[in-house]
């Protein structure tokens, strides 16, 4: 939840350090505050409880000089949100700045340690023993890159720092040790980040941090080594795509609905990355198999968690009708236990077999464990990821990016069309690797993927009958999502849309289990929506919506705006476009994320910060 923020170069620091933080702000935070260093080393600091405006008040009213500094926003752990326990911390003399995201899990042994030396803190945190642990350092070997690496050495615990020393105005330094951090380059400046977004108004080239690395950032240069060997280290500079104003709502009164609305875009930006419509082909270059080594697999398992486990089970779909081959989905947390080839260490022995895992954030701890645990069973890993560069990119042999920009909002919208529009193609890719799909067929395809945005801005246009069935459900304490094929993923992301912004309790349904025990619980305060989209199931979906009005359930149906039949059986019709099955998910997500939306606004919830939840869980 704690931000990083830090700047070197020819400017003023205090407002790019304000500025970074305020793109932050919206994980979270209960107190902020920057250190800032002048040419000859002299450093001062600012810190405010409560929101980032207090700190700028402060600021406002006597500015911090200097064209160097760090900054953060904090999530109170260790200690209560107070000034004291802000950050930056220093160490006992005011010589070392430090502020830091994650956990020092060590840190009480430390802090007695230095205390036995006559150490004093200031505050509860776990942050303060480490300007100390790097003053000490210092002091012995007069080496900033020595002694930081010698302060870390008997650290415990996932973190990112930036730092700053007096004796070394013209550097400040930033160490990953899990916790994401990345530097951005600019002309005569440079920065360091928790999170590219705080510093995209800035610069677009970027630099991620690996685990177990540190950067020294001066205005002219930026040099990165390992913290464990001191080796230097050739990093890549990627360029980023995303717009400066992914970090702001717009016009949007959340992110979330701003997100909603990047849909259409997002799957413009698929095609435009890999496919060419008139010429009927796909090509992802940075997939990592060649045509032949895909043109080998028999199977497929798909693992990943949340919102990417819904996309993973519409991509068996896609995959099983369009590629032909037969696929598994999992859970990532139980994927991993899964016994499914045997530990060769590393070495390829099953090649008809592929993983496949999907990540919007790139980071999810039991996704990455997922696809470490498939590398250690030979196995072959293609990753679908939003974040470049992330965790879950490294370690698999090829990633196909999602392209959805970054995503603010907690509950995933646009990353999940970004999910399966990748997919989608990808299975377009396989079919015709595998002899299924030829170009003409290939083209009509990607024609109709390409009339999909049009057709979800006409409902984008106009969410009045979303509306209108949110102001008749917003008190409802439980509700139930049924669908069947394609339908059937859709209604569990619809249910966990809801769930998590609204609190109501929701379940998602394959429409056919709803008889063998579910509906026992159907009565008139059950509201069920049902995803009622043409198809080789329609009948059958019909028939279970008929069996919840029988109980005196409420009916919300998802249904194409020509289906007259529907409306027969539902309270509410929410109208999407008549779509070949197939691309049905994509229209269907968005009356789904709407009806979520507008019910959580009613309740004056936090769309886009929904209670115990986070946007990147790394913790398994
Ligand atoms: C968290 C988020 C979800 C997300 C899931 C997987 O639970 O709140 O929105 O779907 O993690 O995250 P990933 O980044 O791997 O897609």
């Amino acid at each position: 939840m704690c931000g990083i923020v830090g700047y070197i170069g020819t400017q003023q620091a205090a407002p790019l350090l304000t500025l970074g933080l305020s793109k932050l702000e919206y994980r979270g935070y209960d107190s902020a505050g920057i250190a800032v260093a002048d040419a000859a080393g002299e450093a001062s600091m600012r810190r405010a409880v409560g929101k980032l405006r207090n700190l700028q008040h402060s600021l406002d009213s006597a500015p911090l000089a200097g064209r160097a500094g760090i900054g953060h926003t904090r999530w109170a752990t260790h200690g209560a949100p107070s000034e004291i326990n802000s950050h930056p911390h220093r160490d006992a003399t005011g010589t070392v700045f430090v502020v830091h995201n994650g956990i020092i899990e060590n840190y009480a042994e430390i802090r007695v340690e230095l205390e036995a030396q006559g150490v004093e803190f200031r505050s509860q945190t776990d942050t303060e023993v480490l300007p100390n642990l790097i003053k000490r350092a210092y002091d012995e070997c007069q080496n900033l890159p020595r002694a930081i690496r010698s302060a870390l050495q008997g650290v415990r615990g996932a973190y990112a720092l930036a730092v700053m020393h007096s004796a070394v105005p013209d550097t400040v330094v930033a160490v990953r040790q899990t916790s994401p951090l990345v530097i951005g380059l600019g002309e005569g400046e440079n920065f360091c980040a928790s999170d590219a977004l705080a510093i995209l108004s800035e610069t677009r080239r970027i630099i991620f941090l690996d685990n177990g690395e540190m950067a020294f950032l001066r205005a002219e240069g930026v040099e990165v080594f390992d913290l464990e060997s001191g080796a230097r280290r050739q990093k890549e500079v990627q360029q980023l795509d995303w717009s400066a104003d992914s970090a702001n709502k717009g016009d949007f009164p959340h992110f979330m609905l701003k997100e909603v609305h990047e849909q259409p875009a997002v799957m413009e930006r698929l095609l435009h990355h890999y496919a060419d419509e008139e010429k009927g082909c796909i090509a992802f270059p940075h997939i990592g198999l060649s045509r032949e080594e895909l043109r080998g697999v028999r199977r497929i398992f798909i693992q990943a968690c949340g919102t990417s486990w819904h996309a993973g089970l519409v991509g068996k779909l896609l995959i099983e009708r369009l590629g032909l081959i037969s696929v598994d989905v999992d859970t990532s947390s139980e994927f991993r236990y899964r016994n499914v080839a045997p530990h060769t260490g590393g070495a390829i022995l099953d090649s008809d077999t592929l993983v496949i895992a999907i990540s919007q954030s790139g980071e999810t701890a039991d996704t990455l464990a997922g696809v470490q645990e498939a590398k250690e069973r030979g196995l072959k890993v293609i990753s679908v990821v939003n974040m470049p560069a992330s965790s879950i990119v490294r370690a698999s042999d090829g990633v196909i990016y999602t392209h959805a920009g970054p995503e603010v909002s907690v509950a995933s919208t646009k990353a999940y069309i970004g999910q399966i529009g990748a997919l989608y193609l990808l299975s377009l890719y396989l079919g015709e690797i595998h002899g299924l799909i030829d170009r003409a067929r290939m083209k009509r395809r990607l024609e109709k993927f390409a009339e999909v945005p049009r057709l979800m801005r006409e409902i984008l246009a106009d969410d009045s009958g979303i509306q209108r069935a949110a102001q008749r459900f917003w008190l409802a304490e439980h509700a139930f999502f049924i669908g069947r094929g394609y339908g059937q993923p859709s209604a569990l992301e619809g249910a966990l849309k809801l769930k998590e912004i609204s609190y109501i309790h929701a379940e998602g349904y394959a429409a056919g289990e709803l008889k063998h025990g579910p509906i026992a619980l159907i009565d008139e305060k059950m509201p069920v929506v049902a995803i009622a989209t043409q198809g080789v199931t329609y009948e059958k979906i019909l028939s279970n919506m008929q069996e919840v009005r029988a109980r005196g359930g409420k009916l919300i149906a998802v249904a194409g705006e020509d289906d007259e039949e529907v409306g027969k059986y539902a309270d509410f019709v929410l109208r999407v476009p008549e779509l070949t099955e197939s691309f049905t998910p994509f229209v269907v997500a968005l009356p789904m994320q709407l009806l979520a939306y507008h019910i959580a606004v009613l309740r004056d919830y936090d769309v886009d910060m929904p209670r115990n939840l986070a946007k990147s869980v790394t913790v398994e």
